[in-house]
């Protein structure tokens, strides 16, 4: 019997695509139905830069949206990143020209997903994407073949490296943000503009990804509420840990009644909760269906071999004939995604407070959170060397954010309080 053979054409050749062409040249018939995935064309910026293989035998193409619409090219990959740009004109093409695409490109899909989901249908082509989210960690195929038969409640994990990483050096050396993120900058861990995903933009793109295939509605960024690690004090870290929680940047999609909510936040974790326990950089996530229950996975979200795997994997699913609409039903049955309003949001919180070491300043602020409505769950004031004043953490029930938002508007204007409260969420996991 003969063997198909399938000429692959990659479109960036950095971390993922140098990866990726290293594990084709060594294994070209990993797929498991048969036939061979062969790389035969190649597109980077710089054509004299080294790489992990010799491509001195591939074609080169200077230009990504011509290696994407080659007849050499009967699956088209885009390792190059970024929403827009060369990245988005190369898949476009791609799709227009009737070739298979697979991306491990997080911003493209989450940004512009809907439309590239129309063209692939209308071109009858697959678009694949499982390296977009967890790296290498099967989340885009656990949500959308292994949980079809059921209806997914809601998403939680911690979807960026990076933010894990800084956050569990934060704690374990008791350092500021600023100092480890420049030790994760020479580490290799954070990027030398390490905004997309210190301000939580990274893990964003990422749940809008999984919202969409979680509820069968189009991604939507935009509508995604977002607050990075920059503001996470190292003060917080340790009242935090005082009170039994870990702080976590937690990514969250879940269903409402009125529509769906999209989060991320710095989150306290109770210690002890896998969340809570998933440090340095690695990836996890909360999977809750109705009739399933809770699934937990845990892996790597970045990397060169990990994440060049999973790429492979959505390239074996292109050779062995993957028919399934882009998310979790046909583009032109997106629902559309309706945002819950952020002020309707209702949950736990952690208030910490810088104020004045003086008589009466507890009485005042209990005062101010009863007229408020705000009910305490526990209370914690401990003298800390160098805070510029006392810190005093408190806990709240569940309680809604325009509540809380109007508590603490309020209490930064008490003649005792030194600074505007800082509010963490309690994760509801
Ligand atoms: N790194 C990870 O662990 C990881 C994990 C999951 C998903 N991803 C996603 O995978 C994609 C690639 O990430 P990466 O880390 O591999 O990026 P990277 O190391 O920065 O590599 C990007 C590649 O794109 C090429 N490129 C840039 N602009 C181009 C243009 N105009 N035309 C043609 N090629 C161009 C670069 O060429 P030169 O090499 O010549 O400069 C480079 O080879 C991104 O969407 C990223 O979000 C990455």
């Amino acid at each position: 019997m003969s063997v198909k053979t399938w000429r692959v054409g990659v479109a960036g050749l950095g971390t993922v695509g140098g990866g990726l062409l290293q594990f084709l040249a060594e294994r070209p018939d990993f797929a498991p139905a048969g036939g061979r995935a062969v790389v035969t064309g190649v597109s980077a910026r710089n054509r004299s830069r080294p790489r992990p293989v010799d491509i001195s035998g591939l074609t080169w193409f200077d230009d990504p949206v011509a290696l994407a619409t080659s007849p050499e090219t009967d699956i088209f990959v885009e390792l190059v990143g970024g929403s827009d740009g060369p990245a988005k004109a190369a898949v476009e093409a791609a799709l227009k020209a009737g070739k298979p695409v697979v991306t491990a490109n997080k911003a493209l899909i989450a940004e512009h997903g809907a439309e590239l989901a129309a063209l692939a249908e209308s071109a009858g082509v697959p678009l694949l994407f499982e390296a977009a989210v967890m790296g290498g960690t099967p989340a885009v195929k656990m949500l959308r073949e292994a949980m079809v038969g059921d209806d997914v409640r809601g998403v939680a994990g911690i979807l960026n490296g990076t933010c894990n990483f800084i956050l569990s050096e934060m704690e374990a050396k008791g350092l500021p943000f600023a100092e480890v993120l420049s030790d994760a900058q020479r580490m290799g861990y954070a990027e030398a503009d390490p905004t997309m995903d210190v301000g939580g933009f990274d893990a964003a793109h990422k749940v809008s990804i999984l919202a969409a295939l979680a509820f069968g509605c189009a991604p939507n960024f935009a509508a995604a509420e977002i607050e990075g690690i920059e503001g996470v004090d190292a003060l917080d870290i340790r009242m935090a840990k005082d009170l039994g929680y870990r702080i976590r940047l937690v990514a969250s999609a879940d269903r409402a009644a009125d529509g769906v909510a999209v989060r991320v936040h710095p989150s306290l974790v109770p210690e002890g909760h896998p969340l809570a326990e998933t440090r340095g950089a690695l990836n996890a996530l909360f999977i809750e269906g109705t009739r399933i229950g809770r699934i937990f996975i845990q892996g790597p979200g970045a990397g060169s071999g990990p994440t060049a795997a999973a790429v492979a994997a959505d390239i074996a699913d292109v050779m062995t004939g993957a028919t399934r609409p882009v998310f979790q039903a046909p583009a032109e049955d997106l629902k559309p995604f309706v945002a819950v309003a952020p002020t309707k949001r209702v949950g736990k919180a952690y208030l910490r407070l810088l104020v004045k070491d003086q008589p009466g300043v507890i009485a005042a602020v209990s005062e101010t959170l009863a007229e408020c409505g705000v009910s305490i769950d526990s209370f914690l004031q401990k003298p800390v060397e160098d805070a510029g004043g006392v810190p005093i953490v408190l806990t709240t029930h569940a309680i809604a954010e325009s509540v809380l938002t109007d508590a603490i508007n309020r209490i930064e204007k008490l003649p005792a309080v030194l600074e505007r409260p800082r509010l963490l969420r309690i994760a509801r996991i």
